[in-house]
C-alpha cells in the first residue's frame, strides 16, 4: 500500500502528539508535589466499621444486618465474617499510631449503628459504644488527625431489618434521624466533617438490584433471590435514604452546626463512563450512566429532584417528592463525597440490542433501572485500562479528572472530597505475602490518580481532600478477606499489620513532598497483565 505524503505527515504528527502526551503526563506525575494541593487539603485513609472493627458482640453491641448476613451459609467468599475483622475495636490505638507514622492529617471512618444503638429506637443507647468512638476521636485529635465521620456505611441494626424491612420502609428515616442526633450530640464538639450515608447508590444496587448484600432481594435477570423486585425496590430504598439524609442534615444545620461549626455531606459511588462508540446514542448512554448512578443521589440533594432523564425512562416507578420534601432535600449538602474507583464504556440499548458477554457487564440492558444501557470494560477486544482484583475496576487515571470535572459543572463547583480511591490487588489468592507487600501497582495507581486529580484542581475544581481506600486490608464484603486494598497487609493469623511499599510511598509523599521519593524512585515499572481471578463484581 502506498502512503501519500499528506497521510504520512498526519501519521507522524499523531505519533509525536502521542509521545508528547505520554512524556508530559510522566513528567507531571514525577514532579507532582504535595504542596501543589490547596492549603488545608486533607490527605487521609479510609475504612468502615463492619470492615475493620470486629468485636461483633462485645460490650453490648447488637447484631447488625451484616453480622447476620455473613453468618448465612454461601453468602461470603470462604465463609468469612466480620466477627473479628482487623480487631480494630481492641487495636485502635495501634492503628492511630500507624496513621500518625504515615503523616496523615485526616482519617475517614464510620460509626457502627448497632454498637451505639443495638436495637435502634427499640432500645437504649449503648454507652460502651459511645465511649469507644470518644476514645478513637480523642486519640486521633491528639495526633493532629482530623476525624472525618460517616454515620452509615452499609450496616444497621438487624432488628430494624426484621421489624421494618430496612430501607424499604419510610420509618427508617426516623430511625436514622435518631441515630444521627445521638452521634451529633455525643461527638459533634470534636467532629467537623460528617457524612450521613456511604454510597446509597451502591447499596441500593447491591442489596436490591443484584441481591448480593443484605437483605439480598432481587428479581431476574439481575439475580435469583427468594423475594424482591429489581426494577422498583432500589428506587424505594434510595428515596428513603435520601429523605433520611435530608432530615439529619436539617437537624445538624439547625441545632449543631451553629455551635460546632462543622460541615455535612453525603458520599456517592462515582464511576466515570465513556461512550463505547463515537456516536450520539452511546454518548447519551454514557451521560445516562452517570445520571442513573451518581446524579441519582446528588441531583435531589443539590437541585431538589431526580434527574429528568430518570423520570423519562422510569416513569411512575420512580417515587416522587412532595413539595415540602423537595424543600427539605434541596441544597441539603455542604460538600460532595466522591468515591471513585474506575471508568467503563457505556453502550446504548434503546436503539440496538445488548448482550452481555463478559464478567464486567451486568445483564438487563432491556430494563429501565440502569437507563437502558450496559457498561463494558472492552472495546474491540482491548481493555479500557489495566484490570485489578475487582472485575469492574480498571485503571483509567484520567477518569478521575473527568468525573471531578463533571461534578464541578453539574453542581456549580460545590466543594468536593475524594472520599475513596483504591486499588484491589490482582490474584490475591495465589500471591504470597511478599508480593502483596511489594505492591508497586498500588503505588503507580495512586500516583497516577493523584496527578489526574491535581489536573482537575488546577482547572478550578474545589476539591478539598483525598482519602485512600484503605488504611489496611479488611473484610471486603462478599469477597471476604481475599480481596486486598490496604496500605498495610494484615496477617490473618496474628492480625499484625505489616506496611506495604504503598504505605512507605504515601509516607514519603506526605513527609518529603514529592510523588517520587527515595523509596518509590527505585520502583520497577509494572507490566501489563490481563488475567486475574476476580472475586467480586461490584
Ligand atoms: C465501599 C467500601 C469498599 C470499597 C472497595 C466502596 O464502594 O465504600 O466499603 O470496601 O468500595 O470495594
Amino acid at each position: 500500500m502506498k502512503i501519500s505524503s499528506t497521510n504520512y505527515f498526519s501519521y507522524l504528527f499523531f505519533l509525536c502528539l502521542l509521545l508528547f502526551v505520554f512524556v508530559n503526563s510522566f513528567e507531571e506525575q514525577k514532579n507532582l508535589k504535595k504542596s501543589e494541593f490547596p492549603d488545608g487539603f486533607l490527605f487521609g485513609t479510609t475504612t468502615s466499621a463492619y470492615q475493620i472493627e470486629g468485636g461483633f458482640l462485645e460490650d453490648g453491641k447488637g447484631l447488625s444486618n451484616w453480622d447476620v448476613f455473613s453468618h448465612t451459609k454461601g453468602r461470603i467468599n470462604n465463609g468469612d465474617t466480620g466477627d473479628i475483622a482487623d480487631d480494630h475495636y481492641h487495636r485502635f490505638q495501634e492503628d492511630v499510631e500507624l496513621m500518625h507514622s504515615i503523616g496523615l492529617n485526616s482519617y475517614r471512618f464510620s460509626i457502627s449503628w448497632s454498637r451505639v444503638l443495638p436495637r435502634g429506637r427499640f432500645g437504649e443507647v449503648n454507652l460502651a459504644g459511645v465511649t469507644f468512638y470518644n476514645k478513637l476521636i480523642d486519640s486521633l485529635l491528639l495526633k493532629g488527625i482530623t476525624p472525618f465521620v460517616t454515620l452509615n456505611h452499609h450496616d444497621h441494626p438487624h432488628e430494624l431489618e426484621e421489624k421494618y424491612g430496612g430501607w424499604l420502609n419510610p420509618v427508617m428515616q426516623e430511625e436514622f434521624l435518631y441515630f444521627a442526633q445521638i452521634c451529633f450530640a455525643s461527638f459533634g464538639d470534636r467532629v467537623k466533617y460528617w457524612t450521613t450515608i456511604n454510597e446509597p447508590n451502591m447499596f441500593a444496587e447491591m442489596a436490591y438490584v443484584r441481591g448480593v448484600y443484605p437483605p439480598a432481594r432481587c428479581s431476574p435477570p439481575f439475580g435469583n433471590c427468594s423475594a424482591g423486585n429489581s426494577d422498583t425496590e432500589p428506587l424505594v430504598a434510595m428515596h428513603n435514604m435520601l429523605l433520611a439524609h435530608a432530615k439529619a442534615a436539617k437537624l445538624y444545620r439547625e441545632h449543631f452546626q451553629p455551635k460546632h461549626g462543622g460541615l455535612i455531606g453525603i458520599v456517592v459511588h462515582s464511576f466515570m463512563y465513556k461512550p463505547l462508540r463515537n456516536n450520539d446514542f452511546d454518548r447519551d448512554a454514557a451521560n445516562r450512566a452517570v445520571l442513573f448512578t451518581a446524579a441519582w443521589v446528588f441531583d435531589p440533594l443539590v437541585h431538589g429532584d431526580y434527574p429528568p432523564e430518570m423520570r423519562k425512562y422510569l416513569l411512575d416507578a420512580l417515587p416522587r417528592f412532595t413539595s415540602d420534601e423537595r424543600k427539605l432535600i434541596k441544597d441539603s449538602i455542604d460538600f460532595m463525597g466522591i468515591n471513585h474507583y474506575g471508568t467503563l464504556y457505556a453502550k446504548d440499548c434503546i436503539h440496538s440490542s445488548c448482550v452481555c458477554s463478559n464478567s464486567s457487564c451486568i445483564a438487563g440492558g432491556d430494563h429501565p433501572i440502569h437507563g437502558y444501557l450496559i457498561t463494558l470494560a472492552e472495546k474491540d477486544g482491548v481493555s479500557i485500562g489495566e484490570p485489578t482484583g475487582m472485575s469492574r475496576f480498571f485503571v483509567v487515571p484520567n477518569g478521575m479528572e473527568e468525573i471531578v470535572d463533571y461534578m464541578k459543572k453539574r453542581y456549580h463547583n460545590k466543594p468536593m472530597f475524594v472520599t475513596e480511591n483504591g486499588y484491589a490487588s490482582l490474584n490475591p489468592t495465589t500471591a504470597q505475602a511478599d508480593e502483596l507487600q511489594h505492591d508497586t501497582k498500588r503505588v503507580e495507581f495512586h500516583k497516577s490518580y493523584l496527578a489526574s486529580l491535581a489536573r482537575a484542581i488546577r482547572k478550578g475544581a474545589d476539591v478539598r481532600g483525598y482519602f485512600i481506600w484503605s488504611l489496611m486490608d479488611n473484610f471486603e464484603w462478599t469477597s471476604g478477606y481475599e480481596l486486598k486494598f490496604g496500605l498495610y497487609y494484615v496477617d490473618r493469623a496474628t492480625l499484625d499489620r505489616v506496611p506495604k511499599l504503598s504505605a512507605k510511598w504515601y509516607t514519603d509523599f506526605l513527609t518529603n513532598n514529592s510523588l517520587n521519593g527515595e523509596e518509590t524512585g527505585k520502583l520497577i515499572s509494572f507490566k501489563y497483565r490481563t488475567k486475574s481471578n476476580h472475586l467480586s463484581d461490584k
